[in-house]
């Protein structure tokens, strides 16, 4: 999508569509006195309409008149200022961009609303979340759609029309969110890929040119290399699968970063899990491609910081195995000897996510690093504790848990902290090895995490279990059905901005 800001007016700028946002109550709007102009006291009547009434969420369509170099005028609510969220301005150019696909129109127009200026809502801000909204909302997952008519209108133009010359806030805001959603999308994309398309060996070829393309240091281990290694963790869950696994390891080290040590991203990189042995049940089961959505997350988060070119010294390591049920799978009742030199007795294949991660947060204290973060479908646990909602987050490292926190209330990626008491190893002791893979039912998601810790050495660390908020089940306002989200990426290239900008 090319996007860019022009001013002009709701009468001169010729365009298929001009989106219109206007807020519930609301003495004098940006652009309502114009929309006045061109259609007389029907603007006055929708507004107070119980059918458009500028409610969150609601939409109408109008055609354009000889007034209006505009085809199409599609005024969108922004309900009372009030309630506003930045996410009510993504959503509504969601609905916006959505109207436009349905019209099968390539090229539009969103009028900027400047009165959340003056309203005290930064520029920069207004003009970023109505881009994310719009790049957000057009993703569609259709690389297997072989009927064309059955696909949606890709929007390839939008321009924001401003009331004056755009200042360069509004530039900025568009540059950023333009390089942060191609990031989403390309991890959406990735997570979308069916398992046959995307084994280890392809996640790790998709990641190895996205870094050539961003001038990111990447290093794949093959499974001689991962092997001679001893990471045991990442070898047991590949081992009944023919697919090998692979450890992705990418580098960016910008010469003006602000740390020294650097902040190390971890993401779970399962390409399908079947459960293994302890196999999981046929429903549902084909949603488990998107066991990789952790990696994804991480690859996306690598892509986006280099592009936007912040002064952040990052690694992110990326483990991938197929979790299958072949001859040589691993078994209940296995002991590995993972990678950091601690046993671990298996007693349910299903639970191999915190296996591989083991290795690659063992791996990461390589780096000596300042903190790291890490992101995975871990469990069906956190599901139950918080729904499809938001992430469940666990970890040490205070600052960076407040700071994904407040970024969260920008991004909308919502998360939400389960404690991590030093109660809780007990469940995941074991009688014949130093821990155990499983911890029983009670706080499933806070004995993975506790697992978890075992691998991180005394290194500061943040866990998102992002098993809920990873793909949808339902189409959102900007999230299409059964689709990969890429969550996690807006919310942590925020807090890096903030880290790097001591914005926090
Ligand atoms: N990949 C799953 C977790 C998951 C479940 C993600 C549902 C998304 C939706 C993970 O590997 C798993 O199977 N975890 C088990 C752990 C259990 C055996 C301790 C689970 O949550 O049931
Ligand atoms: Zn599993
Ligand atoms: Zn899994």
């Amino acid at each position: 999508m090319n996007i860019s800001a022009k001013y002009s007016n709701l009468k001169h700028w010729k365009t298929e569509c001009t989106a219109v946002f206007l807020p519930k109550n609301y003495d004098q709007p940006t652009w309502l006195s114009e929309l006045q102009e061109i259609f007389g006291n029907t603007i006055d009547k929708l507004v107070k309409s119980k059918e458009f009434g500028c409610e969150e969420e609601a939409s109408v369509l109008l055609f354009g008149n000889a007034k209006t170099n505009s085809k199409r005028i599609v005024l969108v609510g922004l309900g009372e200022i009030k309630n506003f969220e930045w996410d009510t301005l993504r959503k509504a150019a969601a609905k916006a961009i959505k109207t436009v696909q349905l019209a099968g129109i390539e090229k539009c127009a969103f009028a900027f609303p400047g009165f959340l200026v003056k309203e005290n809502f930064a520029e920069e801000r207004v003009a970023q979340c109505l881009v994310e909204g719009a790049m957000l909302a057009s993703y569609y997952y259709e690389h297997y759609q072989t009927d064309k008519t059955a696909k949606k209108t890709a929007v390839e133009e939008l321009t924001l029309v401003t009331e004056s010359s755009p200042r360069d806030a509004v530039h900025d805001g568009i540059e950023t969110a333009r390089i942060v959603c191609e990031a989403v999308n390309f991890a959406r994309d990735l997570g979308n890929a069916p398992g046959n398309e995307l084994p280890p060996r392809e996640l790790a070829d998709r990641a190895a040119s996205m870094c050539r393309r961003h001038k990111i240091k990447c290093s794949i281990f093959n499974e001689t290399k991962i092997k001679s290694l001893k990471m045991n963790g990442i070898l047991a869950v590949a081992q009944g699968s023919s697919e090998p696994p692979r450890l992705i390891v990418m580098e960016y080290r910008p010469a003006k970063a602000k740390n020294h040590r650097p902040i190390v991203l971890v993401g779970k990189g399962l390409t399908f899990d079947s459960g293994g042995i302890s196999i999981k049940p046929a429903a549902d089961m084909d949603r488990m491609k998107f066991d990789m959505c952790g990696g994804a997350a991480v690859i996306g988060i690598m892509q986006a910081v280099a592009d936007l070119k912040l002064p952040v010294y990052l690694v992110g390591i990326v483990p991938s195995s197929e979790n299958l049920t072949g001859s040589k799978a691993y078994k209940p009742g296995d002991v590995l000897t993972m990678y950091s030199g601690k046993t671990v007795e298996i007693l349910n294949t299903d639970a191999e996510g915190r296996l591989i991660l083991a290795d690659a947060l063992a791996y990461a204290q390589k780096y000596k690093p300042e903190t790291i973060i890490d992101y995975a479908t871990l469990t069906g646990h956190v599901v139950i504790a918080l729904g499809m909602h938001g992430a469940g987050m666990m970890g040490t490292d205070e600052g960076m848990k407040q700071r994904l926190m407040m970024a969260s209330q920008f991004t909308s990626e919502k998360i939400w902290e389960l404690p991590l008491w030093k109660e809780y190893d007990r469940q995941i002791k074991s009688h014949i090895a130093d821990i155990k893979n499983v911890g029983g039912r009670p706080a499933g998601a806070i004995t993975a995490a506790a697992f978890l810790k075992h691998f991180v050495g005394d290194y500061p660390w943040v866990h998102l279990d992002i098993a809920g908020t990873a793909n949808t089940e339902e189409e959102t306002a900007y999230t299409g059905k059964i689709s990969a989200t890429g969550f996690g990426i807006r919310l942590t290239v925020e807090a890096l901005q903030r880290l790097v900008t001591n914005n926090d």
